[in-house]
């Protein structure tokens, strides 16, 4: 970890070595994970199909996917990360939105939807301030576009609700259709 602070708070307590087990694998399914095993998820999917992340077709590459199953897929994923998160814990998605026609496409938005539609409670919405997006601003820099750039991803953390929970008051952070 590098960090301009002070991190050793951190570690106050008990510091327990983690064992550290490696699998690769398909986001959608995480067959090699138990049920309530984990205690974070911190995800960085891509964003649906605006960088393309493989050359040819590779299955299972969600960057080859257009919105409407790509947003199936994500389901998917929200769903294997909360069956394997342990009751209480939290999911980290780090998410954008795109431009299309000229017009917002937010794709962060709907990706949320998928997540709290699984059982999610929404804990925070972190804005990540983006620096480098390279086509979006030389477009944005010319005087002929009449649209803001896209200058910020969402750092949705979820969290799991622990074992019998009762959600009333989380009535506005979860579920709401
Ligand atoms: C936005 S990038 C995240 C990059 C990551 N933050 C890093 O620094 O390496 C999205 C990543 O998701 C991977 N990816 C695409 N489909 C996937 C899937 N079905 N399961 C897991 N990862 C997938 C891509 O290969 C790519 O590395």
């Amino acid at each position: 970890m590098v960090s301009r602070n002070d991190t050793s708070w951190l570690l106050r307590g008990n510091y327990v070595k983690p064992s550290i087990d490696l699998f690769q694998g398909d986001a959608r399914n995480l067959d090699l994970i138990k049920d309530g095993s984990i205690d974070l998820v911190a995800t960085h999917p891509p964003y649906a199909g605006i960088i393309k992340y493989t050359g040819e077709r590779v299955p299972g590459d969600l960057s080859s996917l257009k919105l409407e199953p790509f947003l199936a897929a994500m389901r998917q994923v929200a769903d294997e990360s909360c069956r394997v998160l342990k009751p209480g814990k939290h999911c980290a998605i780090l998410i954008g939105d795109t431009r299309k026609h000229k017009h917002c496409v937010p794709i962060s938005v709907r990706v949320l939807e998928q997540f709290l539609d699984v059982g999610f409670i929404l804990r925070e919405d972190i804005i990540k301030i983006q620096h480098k997006m390279k086509s979006t601003r030389e477009k944005w820099r010319g005087t002929k576009y009449d649209f803001y750039m896209l200058a910020h991803e969402h750092l949705y953390v979820f969290r799991k609700p622990a074992t019998g929970e009762k959600l009333s008051e989380f009535k506005n952070s979860v579920k709401w259709r």
